[in-house]
């Protein structure tokens, strides 16, 4: 048998003031978005917030149901609504940060894998950003955070 090997190129900002003017600006905006959870069950309020390609943004936040899977988490829920509601944009960044906030908010495995369908569909990468207090992971594609995800044959390329 073949061994094969993944890298992950990943970038790690220690300060968050060392990134661009436009991301530091969509991960306040996704810190905003925190205080919009609605998350009684386990208090740990997540934000999210998209930049299209034109400057547009928009935010989510995580929310909770007492029926407790039935919850959604904030960066899912924001790329439905995106697919909704403006069907025709291209994401350019993804930011998701937590609140409290001990580390970077990384996503989970299934948000991995609708940022990654959303990713295949608009056929540009999607930038995503995980913030800290102050520090930022920075990863260029979608595709990098879930090797091998999910696709059907049928809508494989
Ligand atoms: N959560 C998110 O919003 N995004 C993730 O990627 C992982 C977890 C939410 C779901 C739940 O409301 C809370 O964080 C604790 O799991």
């Amino acid at each position: 048998m073949e061994i094969r090997h993944i890298d992950i190129d990943y970038g790690y900002c220690s300060d968050r003031n060392d990134l661009s003017d436009e991301d530091r600006l969509l991960l306040v905006a996704a810190e905003k978005a925190c205080t919009t959870a609605y998350a009684p069950y386990s208090n740990f309020r997540v934000g999210a917030a998209v930049r299209f390609d034109d400057g547009e943004i928009l935010t989510s936040s995580n929310q909770e149901s007492v029926a407790f899977p039935s919850g959604i988490c904030a960066e899912r829920g924001l790329l439905y609504f995106v697919q909704a509601n403006r069907p025709q944009k291209k994401i350019r960044t993804l930011a998701i940060v937590s609140s409290p906030s001990p580390t970077e908010c990384t996503p989970c495995g299934a948000c991995r894998q609708v940022i990654a369908d959303t990713e295949q569909r608009q056929k540009t990468p999607i930038r995503i950003l995980m913030g800290g207090a102050q520090s930022t992971i920075v990863i260029e594609s979608a595709q990098a955070l879930l090797p091998f995800h999910f696709t059907l044959p049928a809508t494989k390329e």
